[in-house]
């Protein structure tokens, strides 16, 4: 049993949960992710590991409702107990010194971003950062992410709140004008919705500069047994959770990893809190 010893909403629909589990926050890395499972009855998801202590002994998750499971474990409150939390699972980040680290976050994706960004910034790397959201009131961890980066820029689809605009109108307009960013300098590192790293990866293929993504196929076991997360990169089958979920951008088949996240659409929809 894991005990939720805080609980904090950050935006509308995305709460972030501490858990007591010293074995995962004492190994935990940035980029690295848990399965969490609710309750007996519950199925599995991976959830970034988006912050930990090991001295106190907990790591948090940041979950964003996007239907039966998410909502099922945003619902558990402060001093409840998750029945499972696994990890930490997947290959950390190689967090080194570069020069210029250029992180980008979309939607919750920016959970995963602090860490990372963070770990840059130990290594000391320049770090500049692009956080991205619908609107004002689903953005998160904006001073988090201000206090691990050199620079933040902040954009929103509508406007409310920074650069009216996508992430990557922003990263065209950095590498534009920051003409001392290249190939030999500079890694960037994106991750978000899809859509938004397939387009950072269309930007930083015309530059050639190395562009790591973190990839959210559907995952199972998570351990590299059942196949759910089966990616394509460079033409071969990848299994994310054990060989990723970092990879390099370049070399993703992003529609591929599209079609499969929406395979079960029509049957997530049916599934109703209620029911259980
Ligand atoms: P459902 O209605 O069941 O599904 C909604 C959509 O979520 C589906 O259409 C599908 O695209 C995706 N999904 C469904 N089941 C899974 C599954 N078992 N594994 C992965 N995706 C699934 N979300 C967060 O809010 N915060 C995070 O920090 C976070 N980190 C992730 C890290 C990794 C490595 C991966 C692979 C995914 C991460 N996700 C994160 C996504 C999260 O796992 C899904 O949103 C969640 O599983 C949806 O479950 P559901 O039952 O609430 O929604
Ligand atoms: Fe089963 Fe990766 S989730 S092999
Ligand atoms: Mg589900």
């Amino acid at each position: 049993m894991y005990k939720i010893v805080d609980k904090k909403q950050l935006a509308s629909g995305i709460t972030a949960l501490d858990i007591e589990a010293p074995l995962i926050a004492e190994k935990a890395m940035p980029g690295q992710f848990v399965v969490v499972i609710a309750d007996e009855k519950s199925e599995r998801i991976p959830l970034t590991i988006a912050d930990w202590d090991k001295q106190e002994g907990w790591i948090r998750i940041i979950v964003q409702e996007a239907g039966f499971s998410t909502k099922k474990i945003t619902n558990f409150s402060k001093g409840k107990n998750l029945f499972g939390v696994l990890g930490p699972l997947g290959h950390p980040s190689p967090v080194r010194k570069v020069g210029n680290f250029i992180g980008i976050g979309g939607g919750v994706g920016i959970a995963e971003m602090f860490p990372v960004a963070r770990g840059y910034k130990e290594a000391s790397n320049r770090v500049l950062t692009i956080i991205g959201a619908r609107d004002k009131d689903t953005l998160i961890l904006e001073d988090k992410l201000k206090s691990v980066s050199d620079e933040l820029f902040v954009a929103t689809d509508d406007g409310s709140k920074g650069e009216k605009g996508f992430v990557t109108d922003v990263l065209k307009k950095i590498l534009d004008s920051h003409k001392e960013l290249n190939k030999d300098n500079t890694l960037i590192y994106a991750v978000g919705p899809v859509k938004m790293m397939e387009a950072v990866a269309k930007l930083s293929r015309d530059k050639n500069i190395k562009t790591l993504v973190s990839l959210n196929p559907i995952m199972v076991d998570a351990t590299g047994m059942c196949g759910a997360c089966r990616v394509v990169v460079g033409g071969k089958t990848r299994f994310a959770c054990v060989e990723g979920p970092e990879f390099d951008a370049h070399e993703v088949d992003f529609k591929s990893l599209l079609k499969r996240l929406d395979q079960h659409k029509n049957l997530e929809h049916k599934c109703k809190l209620t029911e259980y």
